[in-house]
């Protein structure tokens, strides 16, 4: 993997922040000859702009004054290739941008040039960064990668694979054992795919330590099942495992980080296709929790396969259990694309990750489990729909339907967009950790050393 940092290097190049504030002043005290070259490229400190100073070599950056991942991270792809350091302090979250914005889908074709790598300041927590931009790295390739590509088996071994570097316990649960192990609503959802359901459970950590249960939803491809989706709603599906990818990157820099807890990570990984033996609208499902779930649309499969994991979960009463779920469209029209939608059923928590997200630029916003719309979910044949059949209050609706699953728990639950839309700084378009860092900040300021 590229790594966007160094040690040292006598010959980096210094980069300047330059904020609109102080620009007049700033340009002020430059020599003439690199005032002449501020003129000449327009530069007027506008963030996502840089000039070159031929003086002594230096390149100034503009900057909007506040500490973010877009400070730097636009540059690592903006400056020409080769070693920078920066001129003046700048902190931990300025030094993951610039390693966020190195960030390049590489499996299928030659990126045009690498990106330029920066020498960390004397004392900077060089592995914590590269664990940080590790973790956002893996959840990123997972998503981009097309879901030809990353089947059930696929997503699984990755799972097992980081379970492996870091000696956890990987069981994984195939196919019809998932029946007999009385997890249904996997089975249910996955049953009609050429690539067998699973369940992935991995365990971490010494006996003693409080335990934190992970789970990210793993739909490595979404038609919508029966209830077909449309062509333009299938299109980016493959980005419907971006829970499990985010769950996946979490556990990883948990483990790497060495956090003082007991971890679980419960993926679900299936893919919701369409056979003679898919499950149809109507069908009653008998989950692990011993629920029975009456499914009024196979495109509402995320949480059905949720809902076996997390029941699991509960089981072992953790002290917070935190999913992952690429879960509705109308957690996109409520927060858009750049916020992850927030639910939990224990408001203390909830207020404390919304302020980690706010610390680590990983923005989540609280939504409402409004019990006032649990009516929506009833249904006259079983203990409850999967879908309410109104669009509204979508997002809440399938909340509400997960959390009939967790028991007492404490829980959160993000609905997250997994993808960036649009190139912003460190935020290359694409697959994104949405909600992942937000987790890990709240985690290490509760169980930290
Ligand atoms: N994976 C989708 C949700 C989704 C769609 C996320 C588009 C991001 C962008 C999920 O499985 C789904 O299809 N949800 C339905 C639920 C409905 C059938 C109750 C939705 O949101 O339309
Ligand atoms: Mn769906
Ligand atoms: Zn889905």
């Amino acid at each position: 993997m590229f790594d966007p940092y160094l040690s040292g290097d006598p010959d980096a190049t210094p980069i300047e922040l330059v904020g609109k504030a102080g620009f007049e002043q700033w340009v002020s005290r430059q020599s003439e000859g690199d005032r002449h070259a501020i003129a000449q490229q327009g530069f007027a400190a506008q963030p996502g702009q840089h000039c070159w100073l031929p003086g002594e070599g230096r390149v100034a950056a503009g900057w909007d004054g506040k500490s973010s991942l877009a400070s730097l991270g636009g540059l690592p792809l903006a400056l020409s290739g080769g070693v920078y350091r920066m001129a003046h302090d700048v902190d931990e979250l300025q030094l993951l941008g610039w390693g966020l914005g190195c960030y390049q889908f590489a499996r299928y074709k030659d990126p045009s040039r690498s990106p330029a790598r920066l020498v960390l300041p004397v004392g900077a927590p060089r592995e914590r960064l590269a664990n940080l931009v590790g973790a956002v790295t893996l959840a990123r390739d997972l998503i981009n990668t097309p879901a030809g590509d990353m089947s059930p088996t696929q997503l699984a071994d990755e799972a097992s694979q980081v379970a492996d570097t870091h000696d956890a316990e990987c069981r994984i649960v195939t196919g019809d054992d998932l029946l007999t192990e009385g997890f249904g609503a996997i089975h249910a959802v996955g049953r009609a795919a050429a690539d067998p359901p699973r369940l992935v459970d991995v365990r971490w950590g010494e006996p003693g330590r409080p335990l934190v249960a992970v789970v990210g939803k793993g739909v490595c491809f979404d038609s919508g099942g029966l209830d077909i989706k449309t062509a333009a709603g299938m299109r980016t599906m493959k980005k419907d495992m971006g829970g499990a990818a985010a769950a996946l990157g979490l556990a990883q820099l948990i483990m790497a980080q060495e956090l003082p807890v007991r971890l679980r990570l419960l993926i679900p990984a299936v893919e919701n296709a369409i056979a003679g033996n898919a499950y149809r609208p109507g069908d009653i499902l008998d989950t692990h929790a011993g629920i029975t779930v009456e499914v009024d649309n196979t495109d509402a499969e995320g949480r059905l396969i949720l809902c076996d994991a997390l029941s699991l979960a509960a089981e072992e009463q953790p002290e917070l259990i935190v999913d992952f779920a690429t879960l509705t469209g109308a957690a996109r029209v409520a927060v858009g694309t750049e916020v992850s939608a927030m639910f939990s059923n224990d408001q203390a928590v909830a207020a404390d990750i919304a302020d980690s997200g706010r610390a680590v630029d990983d923005p989540v916003w609280p939504m409402p489990l409004h019990d006032g719309y649990s009516h929506l979910l009833h249904s006259k044949v079983a203990d409850t729909l999967n879908s309410a059949s109104t669009p509204h209050a979508g997002a809440i609706t399938a909340a509400l339907f997960l959390q009939k699953f967790v028991r007492t728990c404490p829980w959160v639950h993000f609905d997250i967009m997994a993808y960036n839309v649009r190139n912003r700084p460190a935020r290359p378009e694409g697959g994104e950790a949405m909600a992942m860092r937000a987790v890990f900040r709240y985690l290490e300021d509760r169980f930290g050393r």
